[in-house]
């Protein structure tokens, strides 16, 4: 087996799709949530960029520079969370992000921190600007 066999070898064909086709990679301009993390470990990095609308997250974008397995979770994380809830969206774990790749092998079972880390960041981020600096949660719950 070559090495670049035995590389993709470790990973689902979740993983190598989602790594291969990221979905919704990019910037959302004016974003109502930024979230920005970094792995201390590694390295890597990514910024999350997300859309509310009557408290349901309506897109999802990020940038990241990371691993392949990382590039998957981010992904992952965006199919996960767009079209959800924003309280449902909060619970979105690293181990949700990991289920939806049908696993990560063990030494990249950190890189889906990443994904949901970013994520709950985004949404601390969205709480800050809209909701606790406004006095008013309700004039931006509308639904
Ligand atoms: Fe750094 Fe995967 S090795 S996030």
């Amino acid at each position: 087996m070559t090495e670049d066999k035995a590389f993709i070898s470790q990973y689902s064909d979740k993983v190598i799709d989602h790594f291969l086709n990221p979905r919704h990679a990019g910037v959302i301009e004016n974003a109502d949530g930024i979230g920005e993390i970094g792995d201390p470990e590694c390295g890597d990095f990514m910024r999350v960029y997300l859309k509310i609308e009557k408290h349901i997250v309506t897109d999802v974008k990020y940038q990241i520079r990371g691993c392949p397995a990382s590039i998957a979770c981010a992904s992952a994380m965006t199919e996960l969370a767009i079209g959800k809830d924003l309280d449902d969206v909060m619970m979105i774990t690293d181990d949700d992000i990991v289920e939806a790749l049908d696993g990560l092998p063990e030494v990249k079972i950190h890189c889906s921190a990443l994904g949901a880390g970013g994520l709950q960041k985004a949404i601390m981020d969205y709480y800050e600007k809209h909701v606790a600096g406004s006095g008013s949660p309700e004039s931006h719950y509308t639904g």
